[in-house]
């Protein structure tokens, strides 16, 4: 009975899991943000693996020193046929972000980047600032980041354009 248990536990999370693996690139220590999971910190260089369901839906996000601020947001919508999924600036860019599903040489499965030097190209004005002066986040500048993540949203409206569609075995959220 309980090795059924575990055989059959076992492969719904080979058979139906999608693994999404974060990896940190940049220079601080991150909080990553998951709906419905615990908050992770992450070390520069750290990287996360995570197991979803199959039909697992929500954000991922991350912040260092400002975390209430406006931020990059990696959407995703597993799906058994399709997913969707999408980087999105609606709310502003706080880290460098890319999308990447892994597939099986699927050409069509395409990334969602914003990995543009936003925050040095923010007006002052529109900075979000830490506690060290240092800019956190950058926010209502979205003809600025149309133009540098054409590949993101950044108004809700460029969702049904934008929102790559894909069967991927797993994705990698790259950040910084
Ligand atoms: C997800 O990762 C686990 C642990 O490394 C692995 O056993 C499993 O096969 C992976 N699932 C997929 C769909 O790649
Ligand atoms: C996801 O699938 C599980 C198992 O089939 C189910 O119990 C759960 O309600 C589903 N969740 C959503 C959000 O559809
Ligand atoms: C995901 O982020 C978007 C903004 O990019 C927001 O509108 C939406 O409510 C968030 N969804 C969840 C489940 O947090």
């Amino acid at each position: 009975m309980i090795s059924q248990i575990l055989v059959s536990a076992l492969l719904i999370s080979t058979v139906y899991g999608v693994n999404v693996t974060v990896q940190h690139y940049g220079k601080e220590e991150i909080t990553v943000s998951i709906t419905g999971m615990e908050d992770i910190k992450m070390l520069p260089g750290a990287v996360q693996m995570v197991s979803m369901e199959e039909n697992w839906s929500g954000n991922i996000s991350a912040c260092s020193e400002v975390c209430d601020g406006p931020k990059t947001v990696a959407e995703l919508k597993l799906g058994a046929e399709q997913d969707q999924y999408v980087v999105s600036v609606v709310n502003g860019f706080n880290l460098p972000m890319k999308l990447i599903p892994e597939t099986h040489h699927e050409t069509h499965c395409k990334a969602s980047v914003c990995a543009a030097n936003v925050l040095k190209m923010c007006p002052e004005e529109n900075r979000v600032v830490d506690s060290l002066g240092n800019t956190a986040a950058c926010q209502g500048v979205p003809e600025l980041l149309k133009a540098v993540c054409p590949d993101a949203i950044v108004e809700e409206t460029e969702r049904i354009t934008k929102e790559q569609c894909c069967k991927a075995l797993g994705y990698l959220v790259l950040i910084g």
